[in-house]
């Protein structure tokens, strides 16, 4: 099982020198480049960033916490020192087998040891970075959880949208319409009335993964965040607005959003997950700040990557979403789904056994609930490939593949705001199709069995020699004087 807060991970981490402190780095830039340069090292290690200059000690900043599949499967309580597809489907089992754990309210707890409200709210107190050059202002919700409840159904929603500091008692953030969050806001909004909120800043990594994939209309991402960790969220009841707050929480607000005519204000840019600022600054809506909660020494999570190139998301969301949904089909014979490039380029691995086997598993792929944002490519593969491998995906690719007649494109189907190929006409017109392309690069099934062999020895000689010789690996030197 997971772990009760994010101080008990922190430990765990600690205990396996797969994390580091960091001492000095300032807000202003170097938290995120520092960030960005130590994800490209092999050690990769989570980092806590403490006595920021210009705040005081203690008030730190958690960045690289979830940017690989050992560190969520550590964070999940799960055997982490495996291959990444199979941490991938423990990750995957473990969402089935656990369906639903509502929080459990307790009368208070460590987020409460600090309030500030009225004349005291002041967001700037903490050390919210400003995580790259381009960006419109310090991000402090970009590992946020935004919870809010449906005036009508009474079902509390939570989701991850991002927020940018205005000032000491306004943040904005970017949501998109059809999620939930945005949709419950517009039914305060239909009455002229502020919609209230809750958004935490730091947490446990149960409640990131949760609220970072949307679960269906009605049910509470708070019951799937409680049986990803498998014991209930513990939550306080918000003081303002009744909202839940968890209750290990590092840095939670209350709030309230206004009607956009009553208050938005430019937001962004930002840069989003597909790696590029695609959107110029908007009006978007405001949370007008109530009240601030945190704890003693208070941990502000930040992005969970700063790569170069493209965002990478909690690893397994896009991946496993589309191996569910395969899964649910009446399909046979997947061994397994890997999203790379933050679900840009999704592989399934599967043992044909039929002819179209292949292209129904990439169709039913981009129909899955899972790939409904600006995934593009869908590569199908044998079941001898290993889809989280991309050196064994592009071999597969380039050998396997006769593109006249194995590569399609689908036209039309939706893709996002953010997607950088989207024109400026097409963002502004909100026509958001875009095609994607499905790649069956499995052997042709009417003659996979005449295809080129390309063993090179069999498992058990390949376990043999080993057992035998594995001291090279470990003592690889030469010594030949
Ligand atoms: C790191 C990360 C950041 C995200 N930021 C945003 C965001 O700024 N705005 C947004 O609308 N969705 C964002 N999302 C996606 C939503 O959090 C996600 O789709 C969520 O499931 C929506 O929940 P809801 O449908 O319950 O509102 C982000 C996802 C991740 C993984």
């Amino acid at each position: 099982m997971g772990f009760n807060d994010l101080r008990d991970f922190l430990d765990a981490l600690d205990e396996r020198g797969m994390l580091r402190v960091v001492e000095g780095a300032d807000w202003n830039l170097e938290i995120g480049a520092i960030s960005q340069m130590m994800q490209e090292t092999p050690e990769n290690p989570v980092l806590l960033f403490d006595k920021i200059p210009g705040y005081p000690k203690g008030f730190r900043v958690l960045t690289n916490m979830l940017n690989s599949p050992k560190k969520q499967a550590l964070a999940l309580g799960l055997q982490h020192n495996l291959p990444d597809l199979e941490i991938a489907q423990l990750m995957k089992e473990r969402r089935r087998e656990t369906a639903s754990i509502p929080p459990r309210e307790v009368s208070t707890g460590p987020v409460m040891e600090n309030q500030d409200r009225g004349d005291k709210v002041n967001i700037l107190k903490f050390p919210t970075a400003k995580w790259r050059t381009l960006e419109g202002g310090r991000y402090i919700g970009t590992t946020t959880l935004v919870i809010n409840r449906d005036p009508d159904e009474g079902w509390v929603n939570m989701g991850t949208y991002r927020q940018m500091i205005h000032d000491e008692k306004t943040v904005g953030f970017f949501v998109e319409p059809h999620h939930h969050g945005m949709i419950i806001a517009k039914k305060y909004w239909a009455r002229g009335k502020a919609c209230p909120v809750v958004a935490v800043y730091g947490q446990q990594a149960e409640l990131f993964l949760a609220s970072t994939a949307s679960s269906p209309w009605g049910k509470s991402e708070l019951d799937v965040a409680g049986a990803m960790a498998g014991h209930p969220i513990e939550i306080v009841k918000g003081p303002l607005t009744g909202l839940p707050i968890p209750a290990n929480a590092e840095i939670a607000i209350e709030g309230e959003v206004p009607p956009p005519e009553v208050d938005s204000r430019p937001e962004g840019p930002y840069r989003e997950w597909p790696g590029y600022y695609s959107q110029e600054p908007h009006p978007q809506p405001v949370i007008h700040i109530k009240a601030i909660y945190y704890r003693n020494d208070p941990i502000l999570t930040g992005p969970h990557q700063n790569n170069r190139n493209i965002s990478v998301g909690p690893v397994a969301h896009a991946g496993i979403a589309v191996w569910e949904a395969l899964e649910k089909s009446a399909l046979p014979g997947i061994r397994g789904v890997w999203a790379h490039a933050n679900g840009l380029f999704i592989v399934i691995s599967l043992k044909q056994a039929f002819a179209g086997h292949a292209k129904m598993a990439l169709l039913n792929a981009v129909g899955a609930r899972g790939s409904n944002s600006a995934y593009r490519y869908y590569v199908a593969v044998d079941e001898d490939i290993d889809p989280s491998n991309l050196n064994d995906v592009l071999w597969a690719m380039t050998t396997r593949c006769l593109p006249e007649q194995q590569i399609d494109i689908v036209r039309g189907t939706v893709s996002t705001r953010v997607d950088p190929i989207m024109s400026p006409q097409k963002r502004d017109t909100w026509d958001l199709t875009c095609g994607r392309v499905l790649i069956d690069a499995c052997k042709p099934f009417e003659w996979m069995d005449q295809f080129g062999k390309h063993m090179t020895f069999t498992p058990e000689y390949e376990r043999q020699v080993r057992e035998k010789w594995s001291f090279l690996v470990k003592d690889g030197r030469g010594k030949h004087k």
